[in-house]
This record gives C-alpha cells, sequence and structure tokens, in this order.
C-alpha cells in the first residue's frame, strides 16, 4: 500500500469544493490516513516546493500557498500516487481534460485547486514536512475486502 501527500489550496477552500474533491478520492476506493486544516508558513511553502526555487513562477506560487488556509490529507492505497495524479488532471486547469479535478473544477493555471505528490519519493519527503508520525493513522477500513480482492492475501 502507498502513501500520497493531496493538499486542498487555498481556492478549493475559499470556493468550497475541498468536501466533493474529497469525495471523488473516498469514492475511488483511496483511505484517509492524516488530514488537517492548517495554514502554510512561508517556510514550508518555500520548502515544499524548492524543487522549482529560481522559476518564473515561485514567488507567486509561494504567496497563493499561504494566502489562505489549507486542506492536507495523507491517503493511502495500491497504487496511491499515480491514481490521484490522475485524478487531478494535468497541472493547467485550461489543460485539463474533463473528468479530472483540475478539468472540472478551474481554468487558471496558477490557482489549480489541489497538489499530489508526483512520485514515491516526493511523497515521502513531502508527507515526512507535513505531518508527524502519530498524526498519521493505520487503520483497517471495514469495506476493505469489497475494495480490492484480497483471496490470496494481497490487495488485487
Ligand atoms: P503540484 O506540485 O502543485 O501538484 O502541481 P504539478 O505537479 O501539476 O505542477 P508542478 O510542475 O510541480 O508546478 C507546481 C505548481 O506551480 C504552478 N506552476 N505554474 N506558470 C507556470 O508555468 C507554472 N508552472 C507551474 C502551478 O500552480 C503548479 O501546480
Ligand atoms: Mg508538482
Amino acid at each position: 500500500m502507498e502513501r500520497t501527500l493531496i493538499i486542498f489550496k487555498p481556492d478549493a477552500v475559499q470556493r468550497g469544493v475541498c468536501g466533493e474533491i474529497l469525495t471523488r478520492f473516498e469514492k475511488k476506493g483511496l483511505q484517509i490516513v492524516g488530514m488537517k486544516f492548517m495554514q502554510i508558513s512561508q517556510e514550508l511553502a518555500e520548502t515544499h516546493y524548492s524543487a522549482h526555487k529560481g522559476k518564473p513562477f515561485y514567488e507567486g506560487l509561494v504567496r497563493f500557498m499561504t494566502s489562505s488556509p489549507v486542506v492536507v490529507l495523507v491517503l493511502q492505497g495500491k497504487g496511491a500516487i499515480e491514481i490521484c495524479r490522475k485524478m487531478m488532471g494535468a497541472t493547467f486547469g485550461f489543460k485539463a481534460e474533463p473528468g479530472t479535478i483540475r478539468g472540472d473544477y478551474g481554468v487558471s493555471s496558477s490557482f489549480n485547486l489541489i497538489h499530489g505528490s508526483d512520485s514515491p519519493e516526493s511523497a515521502d519527503r513531502e508527507l515526512k514536512l507535513f505531518f508527524k508520525p502519530e498524526e498519521l493513522i493505520d487503520w483497517t477500513p471495514a469495506i476493505q475486502g469489497w475494495v480490492y480482492d484480497l483471496s490470496k492475501g494481497q490487495p488485487e
């Protein structure tokens, strides 16, 4: 089982669509193992997006991410990182396919509603930036055996 860091960005919170977006992930079968409402500090935003430091959009991105509260969550599932990236859609709302979160909810290149880790390495790094180990909860959803075929001992 894989874990990924998801952020409902300031525009998602301000526009009141966090619940709808979360519902998509829950219906897909992804499991919440951590979630909090928070204000991202300048330092945390800079660290989180440090790979983009020096790019023309970096300062605006940090300003946006610190402009209003966000919801941060950790989702768990088989292949969760790739599944979430596919569900998010392309980076810019005007390019993202209909059916994806960014494709259905936005048109902007900057205000694109959601962040998701883009690799296992990024997920590992980002989880630690936003959550203490004790804030992530190991639990088994009662519906697990209907979300996955567990008959061979592994989720399929
Ligand atoms: P994210 O990290 O937020 O999940 O987004 P992403 O992987 O789809 O895109 P990434 O390349 O990591 O860029 C991070 C955020 O920077 C803004 N951006 N603006 N104007 C531009 O050319 C540009 N490129 C990227 C977007 O808000 C993007 O989500
Ligand atoms: Mg990214």
